[in-house]
C-alpha cells in the first residue's frame, strides 16, 4: 500500500523562515521567488514568514501557486491570551497552512504533545492544513528511543482527527540533531523514520492515512534534497536556513520533483 501511495503523494516543500526578514524583505523575496518556481506545477510550495509579514506575503503571492503558512497558532478562537494569534486572524490574512510543534517551539517555548494536539485539531477543524513536526533529539537517538518518541508525538499530536482529515495533513520528520547543524539525516535514516511514522499513522487511523505526506526537515540544501526526497517514504522537505534565499529555495523545490517523475 505504501509503495503504491508514494506515486500518488505529491511533493510538498515548505520554507520555514523562523525569526528572519522584515515585511519589506519578505515582499522582495516573494517577488523574486515567484518567477523562479513558476514552471514547477507538480510540487506543493509553501512559505512561512514571521506573523507580521503574513498579510503582505499573501498579497504578493496571491496570483502564484505558493501558499502562505504561519509558524505557530493559538488553539483558542479568541480571549485573554496576550501575544497570541488565532486561526481566524490567520485566515483573515490569507494563511492556509500552519506549522505546529516545531522542535524549537517544544524545546524553547515549552510546547507539549497535548498543546500540539489542541493546535492541530483547531487548525484542521478550521479547514487549514497542518504541518505537525516530530523528531527525536540526539540523546534519544543514541538511547535507541527514536521510534518510541516518534510514535508518541504522532499518536498524541494527531489524536482525535478523522482518517479523512489525516490523509490531507502533513507530518514533518525533523530530527533535532539535524536542524540548523549542517548535519542532515542520511537518506536511509530518513526513509526508515518516515516509514515508521507512516506505519504509526496507518495503525492509528487506517489504510487511508498512508496518503498523509511525511516530509523531511533538518539541513536540507539544494545539494542533498534530491537524494532525500528520492526515498520512497519521503514526500518533500521543510527547509529552514536554505530557504532564506529565493534561488536556493527554488532549487530545493526543483530538486524535490524526483519523486514525481
Ligand atoms: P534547517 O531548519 O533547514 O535550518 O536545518 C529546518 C527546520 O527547523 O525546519
Amino acid at each position: 500500500l505504501s509503495s503504491v501511495g508514494a506515486a500518488m503523494r505529491r511533493p510538498f516543500v515548505a520554507a520555514n523562515w523562523k525569526m528572519h526578514k522584515t515585511v519589506a524583505e519578505s515582499v522582495t523575496y516573494a517577488h523574486a521567488v515567484v518567477p523562479l518556481v513558476e514552471a514547477i506545477t507538480d510540487v506543493d510550495i509553501v512559505v512561512a514568514p514571521p506573523f507580521l509579514a503574513l498579510p503582505a506575503m499573501a498579497d504578493a503571492l496571491a496570483d502564484s501557486r505558493i501558499k502562505v503558512a504561519s509558524q505557530n497558532v493559538h488553539a483558542a478562537s479568541h480571549g485573554a491570551f496576550t501575544g497570541e494569534v488565532s486561526l481566524e486572524m490567520l485566515q483573515g490574512s490569507g494563511v492556509t497552512v500552519v506549522i505546529i510543534g516545531h522542535s524549537e517551539r517544544r524545546q524553547l517555548f515549552g510546547e507539549t504533545d497535548a498543546g500540539v494536539n489542541a493546535k492541530t485539531r483547531a487548525t484542521v477543524g478550521a479547514g487549514l492544513t497542518s504541518i505537525v513536526c516530530v523528531g527525536e533529539t540526539l540523546e534519544e537517538r543514541e538511547a535507541n528511543r527514536t521510534f518510541d518518541i516518534l510514535d508518541r508525538q504522532v499518536r498524541d499530536g494527531l489524536a482525535g482527527l478523522s482518517p479523512e482529515q489525516v490523509a490531507t495533513q502533513v507530518v514533518a520528520y525533523e530530527p533535532v540533531w539535524a536542524i540548523g547543524t549542517g548535519r542532515n539525516a542520511t537518506p536511509d535514516q530518513a526513509n526508515e523514520a518516515h516509514r515508521h511514522i507512516r506505519q504509526q499513522l496507518v495503525s492509528q487511523f487506517g489504510d487511508s492515512a498512508a496518503a498523509c505526506r511525511v516530509i523531511y526537515g533538518g539541513s536540507v540544501k539544494p545539494g542533498n534534497v534530491a537524494e532525500l526526497v528520492g526515498q520512497s517514504e519521503v514526500d518533500g522537505a521543510l527547509v529552514g536556513g536554505a530557504s532564506l534565499d529565493p534561488t536556493s529555495f527554488s532549487e530545493i523545490v526543483a530538486g524535490s520533483r524526483s519523486t514525481a517523475i
